[in-house]
């Protein structure tokens, strides 16, 4: 979970999460809620979540009888399920420092748990009585989703992408479902029109941010670190944005357009592809682009908000700067 300065004023929502989390997940087929179990257990950063609740507490009071637990709980095992899907798509072994439910259960029963955790989110909304627009905005997380992961995997190992094509897929896989979280805590909260679009546009800023620095950290950081390996982006021929920029600027470009090219390449292939980029100032470019977003982030946040949920929105644009996992 991310520092608890962060989320203070929400903790008391995220600790009930994580106690719902359990409990939802638990079914008759034993297998079920022992492999559940241990994607719960992992941890994450519960990121949607948390924004969803600072949304939410925008507006609903902390003692109000109002629950706004269940569309937090749907947001997580909405996330908990691509997570798992997206480890048999990159064919990851780790995730959150353990092993994943592919490397541990195998394919076939991870596209099984991720199915489950996908109804079982729907399940929990369909007997909250949500409006027909919050409805709309979580099936279309899933949709945007399913398309950024699906053109994703199409340009695989193609070193002919543009900046904006990165830009439009990882606005579908990542932004679309940042954004939508921090929606739903604003219709959830009440608030006019214009704040929730306020606060849709900075969840959108945040997650393109987020996914930047994703994309960053598998070059820079170590699989320590992460809890995922590092380097999979270019083993598994995910084009990304510092990817893109040393195919364009680095004097090494034909190298690196074969290194990227390359199915099944081993360590030597990946290290000399590290260092190709790492001689670029592709790290720096893409650390601008991220601060562009989070300024607009910063800049997009309604007027009148309660301070603490302003500062706190303000400090996961630095931790989003700043993160090392
Ligand atoms: C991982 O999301 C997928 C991306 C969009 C990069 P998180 O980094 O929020 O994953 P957890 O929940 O903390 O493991
Ligand atoms: C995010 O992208 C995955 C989804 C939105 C499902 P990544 O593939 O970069 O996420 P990690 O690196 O596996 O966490
Ligand atoms: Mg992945
Ligand atoms: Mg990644």
């Amino acid at each position: 979970m991310i520092k608890n300065s962060i989320f203070g004023i929400v903790q008391n929502d995220l600790t009930a999460l994580e106690a719902e989390l359990l409990s939802v997940i638990h079914s008759p087929v034993h297998l079920i809620t022992e492999i559940s179990e241990h994607l719960v257990q992992a941890g994450g950063k519960r990121l949607r979540p948390a924004l969803y609740f600072l949304c939410a507490r925008c507006g609903v009071d902390h003692n109000s009888p109002v629950s706004i637990q269940p569309l937090a709980t749907a947001i997580e095992l909405i996330h908990m399920a691509t997570l798992v899907h997206d480890d048999v798509i990159d064919n990851s072994p780790t995730r959150r420092g353990i092993p994943t439910a592919n490397s541990k259960w195998g394919n076939q029963m991870s596209v099984l748990i991720g199915d489950f955790l996908f109804a079982k989110a729907f399940s929990i909304v369909a007997s909250s009585h949500v409006s027909e627009r919050v409805m709309q905005v979580l099936t279309e997380i899933i949709c945007s989703m399913s398309e950024g992961e699906i053109i994703q995997n199409k340009d695989t190992f193609n070193p002919n992408q543009s900046e904006m094509e990165y830009l439009d897929r990882i606005a579908k896989k990542t932004a679309d479902f940042i954004a939508a979280s921090c929606e739903l805590g604003a219709l959830t909260a009440k608030l006019s029109d214009q704040d929730v679009q306020a606060l849709r546009e900075y969840g959108y800023s945040i997650g393109m941010a987020f996914q930047i620095t994703d994309d960053i950290l598998d070059i820079t950081a170590s699989t320590e670190q992460l809890g995922k390996p590092a380097g999979n982006d270019l083993l598994q021929g995910i084009v990304t944005l510092p990817v893109l920029y040393a195919l364009q600027h680095s004097p090494d470009a034909a190298e690196l357009t074969r290194i990227v090219s390359t199915r099944g390449m081993g360590q030597d292939m990946l290290q000399r592809g590290l260092e190709i980029i790492h001689a670029t100032d592709a790290v720096d470019y893409s650390y601008r682009l991220v601060n562009e977003y989070l300024n607009r982030a910063r800049q997009v946040l309604p007027e009148g908000m309660p301070s603490e949920i302003k500062e706190a929105f303000l400090a996961v644009a630095e931790f989003v700067e700043m993160r090392n996992f």
